[in-house]
């Protein structure tokens, strides 16, 4: 198959997109937090063909996107007032709501599972697109299934090339990692993956709420979290991923003695730590300034990926406090290391 990539700005080609969209194909197209593989989320065969191409299990459901909330009520039943809270003040946005899912949503889209999660983006040509779609479009990362999530078109072109037939090009995303997502569908809403939106912001507007328990430990595989996607190893550059934590000096101390006589290390740093690593590391990628965590976010799947490119055989990870943003920066950081913590 060709992979035709097109600019998103232009409205022929977004046009282009919703034709193909509506014809039962996938379309890759830009949101505020990471690229997503749309299909149509009412048609089974369509969306099929994302597990495709993706080579994801099919018991991990997708996402549905949605530009207007008259979509809650034929998408989802038994919906709770608090459902509105959020809507009113995190949509559009990066956060997803797991919801009860109606009949019209098809198993293949909420992988098996009586829930599905939606989520309005903020994005405009993510928006633009399903409204001239008219469709709700599921979408998960637009990635292969295991490697860190798209955040430039050419991530997806790396990824799915020969796989897909249309990439909306919309320059890099704002947040740079994927949405937070919570279920209202428990007595206390919980938080089963962290993002941009952070528990302390949701918190702020419905009182206390849960994370799931899995998101907490740093044992591997301890826990089965309750998002189907969240137990597999993910965001994996093809080289091993340690993460070191503790006091800034003790890591780049423990770093380099780890490094020490070791050919073909890469290191995860930041502005802060980058020149204290010893000369002979093969290299040092900067991921951004510790002060800056949205920044973080924005560099940190770029900067795992251009690990394959330069051909290192282990990665050497800073970690960050797990506060606010920070405990999303973490949690990426820990699955790509699959939970390969040391802790200085
Ligand atoms: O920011 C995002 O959320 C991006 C953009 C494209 O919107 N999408 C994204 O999708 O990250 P994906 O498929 O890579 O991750 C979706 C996660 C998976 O871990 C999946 O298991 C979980 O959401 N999920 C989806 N529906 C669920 C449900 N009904 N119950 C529990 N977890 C669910
Ligand atoms: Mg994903």
């Amino acid at each position: 198959m060709n992979t035709v990539v097109r600019n998103a700005n232009e409205f022929a080609n977004l046009k282009k997109a919703s034709e193909i969209l509506k014809t039962g194909e996938l379309v890759a197209f830009p949101t505020e937090t990471v690229y997503g593989l749309g299909a149509n989320a009412l048609n089974a065969n369509a969306v099929k063909k994302i597990y495709v191409a993706k080579g994801r299990p099919s018991d991990n459901p997708l996402i549905v996107h949605i530009d207007d909330l008259s979509w809650i009520k034929k998408l989802s039943v038994n919906v709770p007032d608090v459902f509105y809270e959020l809507a009113r003040v995190f949509w559009p946005g990066p956060l997803t709501i797991i919801v009860n899912k109606s009949k019209i949503v098809p198993f293949e889209t909420s992988g098996g599972l009586e829930t599905i999660g939606i989520r309005m983006p903020q994005n405009e040509v993510a928006r633009k697109l399903i409204e001239i779609s008219g469709i709700p479009i599921s979408a998960p990362s637009a990635n292969k299934s295991g490697s860190p999530s798209p955040t430039k078109a050419v991530h997806v072109y790396d990824d799915l090339k020969g796989r897909i037939p249309f990439i909306l090009d919309g320059g890099s995303s704002e947040k740079g990692i994927e949405s937070t997502i919570i279920d209202i569908t428990s007595k206390v809403p919980c938080i089963l993956r962290p993002g941009s939106i952070t528990k302390e912001m949701i918190e702020k507007e419905i009182g206390r709420i849960d994370v799931d328990k899995s998101l907490l430990s740093s044992e591997k595989f301890n826990l089965l979290p309750k998002a189907p996607g969240m137990k597999y190893k993910h965001y994996a550059p093809k080289a091993n991923v340690t993460v070191f934590i503790g006091e800034e000096s003790l890591v780049v101390k423990k770093i380099n003695e780890t490094a020490l006589g070791k050919d073909k290390i890469g290191i995860l740093a930041t502005e802060q730590t980058k020149k204290f690593y010893d000369d002979k590391i093969f290299f040092v990628q900067v991921l951004g300034d510790r002060n800056d965590l949205q920044g973080i976010c924005n560099n940190l799947f770029n900067s795992l990926r251009i690990f394959d490119g330069v051909g290192v055989e282990e990665i050497y990870a800073e970690g960050f406090s797990e506060l606010g943003l920070g405990f999303s920066i973490m949690n990426r950081l820990k699955k790509a290391a699959g939970y390969e913590v040391v802790i200085c």
